[in-house]
């Protein structure tokens, strides 16, 4: 169980708080769903679960442990909004290497083959992949990490709608040994998958019942209600 408790973030240089009071908690094998605006501090949000940037005040617990900086790092993957740009092995086998030489060959064949690119050969250049299959390896370079909490950034920007379905099958299919938490600015397709919602604006962090979020989606399009433009 993750839980944090009245989290913020406050740099000196910011007049106002990025993050405001934060409360949340996701059960293991859960997929929490953070929507909110450009700029609401989403990105922000999963930096300090990933143990990148540190609070101003609150508290982040795992079970019933505190949880410092350096186990969030232990404890979370995270996979950057775009993380294909972030590349930087020359094939499919260096990118899920790097940082990690003793890895055996069982291992990334398993994280290969939880994302589904059990299929391709090591030596593949990254850059030659498809855009779903870029977002497979970026996921299969956290998951070899073995993380508890696996963060994700925008996981469906910029991929067409068949990729998109790909990856939120994928996601869907992992919460069965992860604990997901997912932001996004447009919920889309994420809201079948996810356990617990929220919205963010300006920092500010607030629970929906991700049933009434679905129920309103399905709504016509004339409706003045749209799941992938709350405020
Ligand atoms: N270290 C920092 N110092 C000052 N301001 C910051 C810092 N980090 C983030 N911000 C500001 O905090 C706000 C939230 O940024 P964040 O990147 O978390 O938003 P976001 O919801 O991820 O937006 P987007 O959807 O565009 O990615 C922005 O106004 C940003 O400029
Ligand atoms: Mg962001």
């Amino acid at each position: 169980m993750l839980y944090l408790k009245n989290l913020v973030y406050h740099p000196a240089a910011t007049p106002t708080a990025i993050l405001k009071q934060i409360n949340l908690e996701l059960a293991p094998q859960q997929i929490g769903l953070v929507i909110g605006p450009s700029g609401s501090g989403k990105s922000t949000l999963l930096e300090m679960l990933a143990g990148l940037v540190e609070p101003t005040a609150g508290q982040i617990f795992w079970r019933e442990q505190e949880l410092t900086d350096v186990h969030l790092q232990q404890l979370s993957g995270l996979v950057f909004q775009f993380p294909e740009r972030h590349f930087c092995g020359g094939s499919v086998l260096e990118e899920l290497r790097l940082g990690h030489p003793e890895l055996k060959a069982e291992q990334i064949n398993r994280a290969l083959q939880e994302v589904g690119l059990a299929h391709l050969p090591l030596h593949t250049s990254p850059e030659s992949l498809s855009g779903g299959q870029q977002r497979r390896l970026a996921l299969a370079v956290q998951l070899i990490r073995q993380p508890y909490l696996l963060l994700l950034d925008e996981p469906t920007a910029g991929l067409d709608w068949s990729m998109r379905r790909q990856l939120v099958n994928l996601l869907a299919k992992l919460k069965a040994d992860w604990s997901l938490l997912v932001v996004t600015h447009d919920a889309g397709e994420l809201l079948a998958i996810a356990d617990r919602c929220w919205t963010l604006d300006h920092g500010k962090l607030q629970s929906i019942d991700p049933n009434l979020l679905r129920a309103k989606a399905e709504q016509p399009p004339d409706s003045s209600f749209s799941a992938g433009s709350i405020r």
